[in-house]
């Protein structure tokens, strides 16, 4: 049986996030994630849209995912490691040599991402159609305000 560990925050799941799983699945048997909680996405600096449970329903519904913990601070990889006795510790690029000390215990990966989406695109996308919106009602109230001075 081989392990592989990995961890996350997989915001508003998207197909970077379906084809990460799927190549550390296939790198072993069993895959698990350590997924950030709401309150760790704060100290690492991240505003989550989508709550931890809701997260933690949709990784567990992944065919590639056989079981999720919460992550909630940036000490506990090593015992995490020896508890689900990990064989590969492996993440995407964005994190590159971020955690190779950990090499002593486990063999550390890192797999290149996919190109051109992140839940920060979608955020940023989200962001501009709500401002759309709000720029839309403006026009109209302005409009409004112009025919009603007229009257
Ligand atoms: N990931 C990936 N390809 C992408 C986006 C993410 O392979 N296009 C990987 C990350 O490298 C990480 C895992 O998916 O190993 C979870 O990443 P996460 O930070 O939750 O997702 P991002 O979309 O990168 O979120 P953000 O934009 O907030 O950083």
């Amino acid at each position: 049986m081989k392990t592989i560990i990995t961890y996350g925050t997989f915001d508003l799941f998207h197909v970077g996030h379906v084809r990460l799983l799927r190549r550390l699945k296939k790198l072993g048997d069993r895959l698990v994630v350590g997924l950030s909680t709401d309150e760790f996405n704060k100290v690492k600096g991240k505003e989550v849209i989508i709550p931890y449970a809701d997260r933690y329903e949709i990784l567990m519904a992944c065919q590639y995912v056989d079981d999720v913990f919460p992550e909630d601070n940036w000490q506990q990889k090593r015992d995490d490691i020896i508890r689900e006795k990990a064989d590969i510790f492996a993440i995407g690029d964005d994190w590159a040599g971020k955690f190779d000390d950990l090499e002593d215990i486990v063999n550390v990966l890192y797999l290149p991402r996919t190109q051109n989406v992140s839940t920060t695109e979608l955020k940023t996308v989200l962001r501009k159609i709500d401002q759309d919106k709000i720029d839309e009602v403006k026009n109209v109230a302005s409009h409004l305000t112009e025919l009603v001075s007229k009257l």
